[in-house]
This record gives structure tokens, C-alpha cells and sequence, in this order.
């Protein structure tokens, strides 16, 4: 037997390559942003924006009304609403103003509101931010409109200001539906109300459905995740989203209210995510990338067919726009030539918009070496190959060293993670879960720095 064909020991790679590798939502990733040259980058970077070509927008909503211990996004806890309708009349005057900078109406792709839990909006503030959109952007017919819903926030207001903000998706937080579990994360959503949000959605004509699932949790053992995706299958939503709970309490204070000694260990979390993508898959899923499964007929299932499928900072995505304006606190935006990234502090970022500041903070102008191991890392993270041919043809004689690179890489692979086939370096069905670490080969910025990461199975 070669080594192309044995199995992939997983412990022996996680120990040679370090268990901690970023989730490649972009490259480099956003610790390499560098403070306090984000205003400036992106004055110069709406320069160089297309009028011709479409964008998608992704809009920040940093408010729940509730902290789950586990949560890693930005947010906060708030029991009034009036701080949110003060936040909302500054996304609404970013989004102005960045209008007023460009001079131009862009065409809008799609469009992805996020948080926090925009779900938590009232219907008048869906309304006044999808006016500021449509008085500064030309949305496409087609135009992709997708909500984060935290179920609980869900009632008759939320889907009246949903139907007008014309949302084709919705991605639901589910996690765990387990009583225990639910407890050791302060989350408490039961199988049935999640049922009924999801069947009113649906009556709403909110047509397509994402739930998000969490293996990793604390108490979760294999028999209570097994039992939740099996009611997530019931529930036949479109999409599932399967993470791993990324435990970083040196960043998120609130996840120190979970006990490490209830967490699963490294090779629970493995078989864990192997039993519950197999459980998918058996559904009638298909696996999308590292972490995702669609239904055959969804857009992310064809994009993942046919080689179109895209990674950005929602995760993957079906949506081929280059560009990513992101508005509201910590939205980063991607533009061809580099990133920003709005500043994170809530009243920091009100202060801005009320000043007439960009609201920008961090920045990373990309190099070519940094875009074309950005497409190599994308490509590995979607496809699960990098077609050498075809990234000569995309960046010509510059490609070369990189297709070097590739070849060195893999004739050394120790662990036999990929093989070449042809032009195309390919990682192997078994080494799959291991993307993360393959793409982290690439990266040329992963040594530097004091970024943390989370686990990379
Ligand atoms: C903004 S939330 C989803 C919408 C809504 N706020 C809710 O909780 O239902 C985005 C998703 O990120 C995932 N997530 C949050 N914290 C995480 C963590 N520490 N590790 C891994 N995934 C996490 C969860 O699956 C969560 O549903
Ligand atoms: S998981 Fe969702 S509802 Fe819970 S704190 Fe995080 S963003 Fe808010």
C-alpha cells in the first residue's frame, strides 16, 4: 500500500502542523489588518470600484437580547431598544456617506445582514435601513437578501419587517437542541419553537432556509448531538451550517462561564463532526466545503458542483461578486486591491460616522504574492484542488513560482494530505477535514504575528 492510500492519521498532523489554524475567511486574515491606516485605504480604494461591476453589501448588527456563553461574534447584550435605534440612524448615515463618496449608485449582488441578531430589529429600522440601501445602490432583480435570525426574537413585527426588506434567506441559529447542553451555554430554544419560526418563515414566503449547528459544545456528548441533527434534518432546511465551537476566552470574557473540563476533547470533536456530516450526507445533503451541506437544488449545492463556489467573511457563498462593502461596527469590507475594517467599539464607530470620519480602522492592501495566495487558498477551501493550469492562465508567468511551490509541497508531504493528478493538486477525500491545515501550507503570513486561532478540526 503507498502512503497515497493508507489512511490520514489526523493526530500525527494536528501534532506536526499545530492544531490552531484560522478558518480562511479571508487571506491574509483580519489580525494581519494593521490599525489606524483603514480611513485612508479605503478613500483610496473606492477609487478604484467598477460603476459597472456588482457588489454585495454585508451590514453589521452588534445587539442581542440575550448572551449566549458560547457566541464569538460581536456583539452585545442590550435590554433597551433605544441604543439600537441610535445605532441604526448611523448605519443608515455610513451608508449615505459612503454614497456621496463614490458619486455613483453601485449595483448590489446581494446583500447579508449579520450580527448580533439582526432578527432584533424592529420593523421601522428594517425599513429606514433598506431605504438608505435602495437610495444608495441599484439592486439587482435577482438580488440574494439574507437575515441571521435568532428564533426567539421571532414574532409577527419581525416577519411583517422581513417580508419588506424582501429576504430570500434566512440562516437560524440552532447549536444544540439539547436541555444540558443548552444550560452550559445559556441558550435556551426548544425543537418546537424553532418548528413553528421555521413554518412561519416559510408561510411568509421566506422560501430558503440555513440552520447553524455547533459540535464541541460543553456536555454535548455523541448521543445529543446525534439526536440534534436528527431534528435538524427533520426540519429539511435548505442549508446547515456544521461548526466547531471555537472556545477563545482569552477574547470573548463570557466564555469563561463555560467549564473547560465539559468540553470535548480533540478526538471527541473529531468523530463528532465525522458522524454528524456522514448523518447529513445520508440525508441527502451534499457536503459543501469544510463546513457546510445544501440540498441538490440550492444555489450553494450548484456552486459547489460547478467550481463557482466562493469563501468570504460569512462563510460560503454562492455569490461570485469581487467586491464586499461592509457597513456598521467591525464590518470588513473587501475590495480588489485590500481590506477594511470598520473599528469595532460600538460608540467608537457611532462617534465616527457622527464626526464625518470613516469609520475604517484597520487595513491590508494586498500585494501580488497576497493575491494570488488568496485565490489559492480560496480555491483549496472551496474546491478542495488548486487546478495549476488554470492559475497560470489567471495570474500568467507570476503564477510560476507558486506552481512550483505547489509540487515542492506535495512531493513532501509527510502525511499524505494531497496528490497531483495531472495540473491539479489535489487534497484527498480522506484529508478533507484537514483543509484548513493544507491552505495554511500556502499562507505566507501564518508565522507572524500573534494571531490565535481556533481549532482546525
Ligand atoms: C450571529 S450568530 C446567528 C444568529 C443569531 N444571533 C442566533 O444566535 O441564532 C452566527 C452563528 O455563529 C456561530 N457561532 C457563534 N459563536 C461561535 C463560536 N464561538 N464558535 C463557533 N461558531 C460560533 C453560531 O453557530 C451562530 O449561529
Ligand atoms: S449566538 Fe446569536 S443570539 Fe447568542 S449571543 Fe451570539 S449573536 Fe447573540
Amino acid at each position: 500500500m503507498t502512503a497515497f492510500q493508507s489512511p490520514v492519521d489526523h493526530r500525527a498532523v494536528l501534532a506536526r502542523y499545530g492544531a490552531e489554524v484560522p478558518r480562511y475567511t479571508s487571506y491574509p486574515t483580519a489580525p494581519h489588518f494593521a490599525a489606524g491606516t483603514g480611513g485612508a485605504l479605503w478613500d483610496e480604494l473606492c477609487d478604484g470600484l467598477d460603476p459597472e461591476a456588482p457588489v454585495s453589501v454585508y451590514m453589521h448588527v452588534p445587539f442581542c437580547d440575550r448572551l449566549c456563553w458560547f457566541c464569538g461574534c460581536h456583539t452585545k447584550q442590550t435590554r433597551r431598544y433605544d441604543p439600537v435605534e441610535a445605532y441604526v440612524g448611523s448605519v443608515v448615515a455610513e451608508i449615505a456617506a459612503f454614497r456621496r463618496r463614490l458619486g455613483f449608485s453601485p449595483k448590489l449582488g446581494a446583500l447579508h445582514l449579520g450580527g448580533g441578531s439582526p432578527s432584533f430589529l424592529r420593523p421601522d429600522d428594517l425599513k429606514r435601513l433598506s431605504e438608505a440601501l435602495h437610495a444608495a445602490f441599484d439592486f439587482a432583480a435577482d438580488a440574494e437578501i439574507s437575515v441571521e435570525i435568532d428564533p426567539s426574537d421571532v414574532t409577527d413585527e419581525t416577519l411583517s419587517g422581513l417580508r419588506a426588506l424582501e429576504v430570500t434567506r434566512v440562516s437560524i441559529g440552532v447549536q444544540d437542541f439539547d436541555p444540558a447542553v443548552q444550560a452550559a451555554i445559556n441558550r435556551p430554544q426548544s425543537f418546537e419553537q424553532t418548528r413553528d419560526v421555521i413554518a412561519a418563515l416559510r408561510a411568509s414566503g421566506l422560501v430558503s432556509i440555513n440552520i447553524d449547528v455547533l459540535y464541541g459544545l460543553p456536555l454535548q456528548t455523541p448521543e445529543r448531538l446525534d439526536a440534534t441533527v436528527e431534528q435538524v434534518i427533520a426540519l429539511q432546511p435548505e442549508r446547515v451550517a456544521l461548526f466547531g465551537y471555537a472556545h477563545v476566552p482569552h477574547v470573548k470574557k463570557h466564555q469563561t462561564m463555560i467549564r473547560t473540563e465539559d468540553l470535548p476533547g480533540s478526538e471527541a470533536r473529531f468523530a463528532d463532526a465525522a458522524r454528524a456530516a456522514s448523518a447529513f450526507r445520508s440525508a441527502g445533503y451534499e457536503a459543501i466545503g469544510i463546513d457546510h451541506f445544501a440540498l441538490h437544488g440550492d444555489k450553494l449545492a450548484k456552486a459547489a458542483r460547478s467550481g463557482t463556489l466562493r469563501r468570504n467573511f460569512q462563510g460560503y457563498t454562492a455569490d461570485p461578486c469581487d467586491t464586499l462593502i461592509g457597513f456598521g461596527a467591525s464590518a470588513i469590507s473587501r475590495f480588489a486591491g485590500g481590506y477594511v475594517q470598520n473599528t469595532v467599539p460600538t460608540g467608537l464607530y457611532q462617534g465616527r460616522i457622527a464626526a464625518s470620519e470613516p469609520a475604517a480602522e484597520r487595513g491590508y492592501r494586498l500585494s501580488q504574492d497576497d493575491m494570488i495566495r488568496s485565490h489559492m487558498v480560496e480555491r483549496l477551501m472551496c474546491d478542495f484542488a488548486l487546478d495549476l493550469g488554470a492559475l497560470s492562465d489567471r495570474f500568467g508567468v507570476a503564477a510560476q513560482p507558486y506552481v512550483r511551490e505547489a509540487l515542492r509541497l506535495a512531493a513532501i508531504d509527510p502525511d499524505g494530505l494531497v496528490e497531483v493528478t495531472g495540473r491539479r493538486f489535489v487534497i484527498r477525500p480522506e484529508a478533507r477535514s484537514l483543509a484548513r491545515t493544507v491552505a495554511s501550507w500556502f499562507d505566507a503570513h501564518l508565522r507572524s504575528g500573534e494571531a490565535r486561532y481556533s481549532k482546525a478540526v
